[in-house]
This record gives C-alpha cells, structure tokens and sequence, in this order.
C-alpha cells in the first residue's frame, strides 16, 4: 500500500499516526461514505486516505478548538495561511524566544490559527501544553527553527487540494461526533495515550476515561458500525495502556511503528508496537468473521500482505 505516493502533513503534531497510517489503510472497506476522525489531531489517517481517494467525504474532529480553526484555515483559505506563516517565520530573527514568547502571548489573547501552527512548528516535541488557565504554554525546543515557508506552504497547499469541499471540521466531545456515523462511515478513534499520557494529562484538554470509551465503542458495535481504534502498544517489553476488553469482540492486529527514540538513546535496540482493533462490523465486511471464525487472525495476516 505504501507506495511514492508523498502525502501532505501541515501539522506538527506529538502523537500523530503519520508512520502508522500506510498500515492502517490496508484495513478500510471497500467503499468508505465518510471517514470520521474524532480525535483528529494532525488528521494523519484522513490525509493518507484521501491522497488515495479512499472516501468520499471526511469529518475532521477535535476537543482542541483552535486546532480545528486551523484546519479550517488550511482547508479553506490556504494561501493566506501560507502567507501569514511564513512572515511569522521571517520576523523570527534576533531574539528567537522573546519572539516565541511574544506570539504564545499573542496566541493566548486570540486564538490566530497562524500563531498555533508557528507554534507548533517551534515548540518541544511539536507537543501541546497548557496551564490551568487553559493557556499554551509549551517551551520552545531551540534546536527547532520550524519547517521552511516553502516547504509549510506545500503542505498546507496539498492538504487543501485533498480536503476542500468534502470535509467537515467540528470541535466537540467524541461522543457526539460518533454518534452521527451511518453504517456506510468509517471512524478512526486514537485517543489521547493512556499510560504515557494518563486521563488527567494536561496536554490535551480533556482525557478520556477507559470504562466511558469502552460503552461509547459498545454502542457503536450495537449500531453495526465500521470503525478502528487505535489504543494500546509496548515498547520491548514494557507495555503501554490496557487492553480492550474481550467482550466488544474487536480484532486485534499488531502494528510496528518502529524504533522508539528513547529506547535507542539509552542504547536499547527495541521496537515499538501498537494495537489497532477492528469493530466487529469491519471484519465482517473484510470477510474476516463469517467466513473464517476461527482463523481470523491468519486470515488478517493474509489480507496484510495482499493489500
Ligand atoms: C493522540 S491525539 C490524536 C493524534 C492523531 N491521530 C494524529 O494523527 O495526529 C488525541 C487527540 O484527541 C483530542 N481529544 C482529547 N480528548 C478529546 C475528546 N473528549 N473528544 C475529542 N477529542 C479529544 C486531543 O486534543 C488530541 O488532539
């Protein structure tokens, strides 16, 4: 599935499935009405589906209200996003962290979608923080220099190109956004990381608690609906996040999504690896239930290398 294809990834983003996405393309249905993203973030997966054209509509979703006003900067007016950007990036010179600190300041006042993705271009592991007053206040890494006005307006450019006029972008609690999917939609749900970062994290705005996931997802199994989650994972042998449960009867695959950086600066040559879980309704459609009900994890390897 991973071909020369060169997909657009505008946003910085800690956490994003940029590497992952390839793989979990090779677990779509046959026709997809509309991919639903509710926990979108840098929307790694939409962007990878829609350079293939893989559905006929997107649903970008985030809690993040300014992350979804930047997606709706780059998605609807592009090229003023690109030019903003990049006179943000040109006056960086001289004092570089007065100058991040004067638009965290200036982001913190408005909300600017430009500020965010300057932000987000220059900050520590392209990772959102806030402080208990709901600002942004992540340090910026000094080693950063946020990517080139040439090489952002490309991004931004090519994501527009994929996204305008199918996409629809919404900031509110997944729980509504999911509730709105048809059994011809496929949700991608990635939650924020238990484990690495815990249900009360400050980086994201609102954790999400397991055993309320776990009933929104048997709710979604009970309306025959096609999703995939991304949930848990372990780095050598240390494991992140738990398990969901048996009784939402998912399919699990095991993704490797390479070497982990700190393992390999403590000198550890460990990989890590993560969880997707197939819906039911998924697998059925993949023909990996009806068909194979006691094979279906051969089967899945199978249906791996064919796609
Ligand atoms: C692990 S990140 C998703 C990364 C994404 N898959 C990507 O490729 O960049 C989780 C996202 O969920 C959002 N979030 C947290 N709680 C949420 C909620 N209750 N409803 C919707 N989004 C939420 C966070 O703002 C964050 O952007």
């Amino acid at each position: 599935m991973e071909g020369p294809l060169k997909v657009p990834h505008p946003i910085p983003y800690q956490g994003s499935k940029r590497n992952l996405a390839p793989a979990i393309l090779g677990y779509f249905p046959e026709r997809v009405g509309t991919l639903i993203e509710p926990f979108a973030g840098s929307a790694a997966l939409t962007l990878a589906a829609a350079a293939r054209g893989l559905a006929a509509r997107y649903v970008i979703n985030d809690l993040n209200q300014p992350l979804v006003d930047l997606w709706l900067a780059i998605v609807v007016s592009p090229e003023k996003l690109a030019r903003q950007y990049e006179a943000l990036w040109r006056a960086q010179h001289g004092d570089r962290r007065q100058y991040y600190d004067k638009v965290r300041d200036d982001f913190n006042r408005t909300g600017r979608p430009d500020s965010f993705l300057y932000l987000l271009a220059r900050c520590v592991k392209a990772a959102v923080r806030y402080n208990a007053n709901g600002d942004f206040n992540q340090s910026p890494d000094n080693r950063r220099m946020g990517a080139l006005p040439e090489t952002m307006r490309e991004q931004i450019l090519g994501a527009s190109h994929l996204l305008r006029g199918k996409t629809e972008c919404s900031s509110l609690d997944y729980k509504d956004v999911v509730a709105k999917a048809t059994a011809d939609d496929l949700i991608y749900l990635a939650p924020p990381y238990q484990g690495v970062c815990g249900e009360r994290d400050p980086r994201y705005l609102k954790g999400v608690l397991f055993d309320e996931f776990v009933e929104v997802l048997e709710t979604l199994n009970f309306r025959d609906i096609k999703y995939l989650v991304s949930y848990d994972g372990r780095t050598g042998e240390r494991v992140h996040g738990r398990k969901l449960p048996e009784r939402l009867r998912l399919h699990r695959i095991e993704l490797h999504a390479g070497r982990s950086s700190q393992a390999t600066l403590l000198g550890r040559d460990e990989i890590t690896v993560e969880s997707l879980y197939l819906s039911p309704a998924l697998a059925e459609s993949l023909q990996l239930r009806r068909r194979y009900p006691h094979r279906a994890a051969e089967q899945l390897a199978l249906m791996e290398r064919k796609r």
